[in-house]
């Protein structure tokens, strides 16, 4: 699996989504379908996306007992989502679960991925609220662990603990990296940023570009830089 670039398409809908889409003429983009347009367009909009040739992840990061969480993996199974998650924290037997339910009669099934500890939770906030005493870095290591141990390909984790997973997990074990920035660009609401660069440096298979894209002056021009500042040799 080579490395690629996922855009974001945080939009509230059908319209600016496929408006959005509709400017890549000469490529098709690896796109990202989250809770807000996934809950307000339904599974449609991801059947119409991949009929118009683009890979998606489908991020809708399940978490709950490992009956329902197989039983919503085998629903969203038959969407032709390439990538889905689920919360790491729901534990070995709801990722396991998870698999089954995805997986289809052929044996076969999507890439699986585990949300480790999510960015917005700060090392304070994990110990305070959350009772989690080890720390962040051990706390996302052992999350992905556990994840391969469960049968995923990867983990949706920081571009700085990319190198620790693969430390743990192996190089083949996917690192899937949200938080990227260009140099030059403005880091909005998100706290620890890194550029494509850097994100390959760490060793990310993926990474999620939002805003840096979308809401740029020319979108395809930022997903070419992007793609070629992610792949670029050296
Ligand atoms: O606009 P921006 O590049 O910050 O968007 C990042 C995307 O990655 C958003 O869709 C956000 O929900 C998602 N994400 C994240 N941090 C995580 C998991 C997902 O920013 N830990």
């Amino acid at each position: 699996m080579g490395r690629d670039v996922i855009i974001a398409c945080d939009f509230p809908g059908r319209e600016p989504t496929l408006d959005f889409l509709s400017g890549f003429k000469n490529e098709k983009p690896f796109v990202k379908i989250g809770m807000e347009l996934f809950y307000s367009e339904g599974p449609d909009i991801v059947r119409r996306i991949k009929d118009m040739g683009h890979r998606i992840f489908l991020d809708l990061k399940l978490c709950d007992i490992p009956n329902t969480v197989k039983g919503g993996m085998r629903s969203l199974a038959g969407l032709g989502a390439d990538m889905l998650n689920v919360h790491a924290s729901g534990g070995s037997d709801m990722m396991k679960a998870a698999v089954d339910g995805l997986t289809g009669p052929d044996g076969k099934r999507p890439i699986l991925i585990a949300v480790t500890v999510l960015t917005s939770i700060s090392e304070d906030r994990l110990k305070d609220e959350l009772l989690v005493g080890r720390g962040l870095g051990e706390t996302v290591a052992r999350y992905a662990e556990l994840a391969r141990s469960s049968g995923l390909d990867g983990v949706v984790c920081s571009p700085f603990e990319a190198a620790g997973v693969h430390n743990r997990c192996g190089s083949g074990f996917l690192t899937v990296t949200p938080g990227i920035r260009f140099a030059d660009g403005d880091r909005g609401d998100q706290a620890r940023v890194a550029t494509p660069a850097a994100a390959k440096a760490e060793g990310a298979d993926y990474i999620v570009v939002g805003r840096a894209v979308t809401a740029a002056a020319d979108p395809v021009a930022a997903y070419e830089r992007c793609v070629a500042e992610f792949r670029e040799e050296g």
